[in-house]
């Protein structure tokens, strides 16, 4: 699995299909990514709104790859 961190932005993940659970919600989308909010403001986390753009978020870009051990 692989995290990219977007400068000044949100965490995005590559896929096929996702199931987002938030408490009883359960969301099945299926999108080639999905991006995750980190700076706190979204209006519907755990998903970016974009919100970040409008309260001036900061924070360097970089990317976490997940290998799967043994
Ligand atoms: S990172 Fe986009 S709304 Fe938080």
């Amino acid at each position: 699995m692989r995290l990219e961190f977007v400068e000044n932005g949100p965490i995005r993940v590559e896929g096929k299909r996702f199931v987002v659970r938030v408490g009883e919600r359960e969301e099945v989308l299926e999108r080639p990514r999905l991006s995750l909010c980190r700076c706190g403001g979204s209006g519907k986390k755990p998903l970016c709104d974009g919100t970040h753009a409008r309260i001036g978020f900061q924070a360097p870009g970089g990317v976490l790859e997940v290998e799967e051990g043994d």
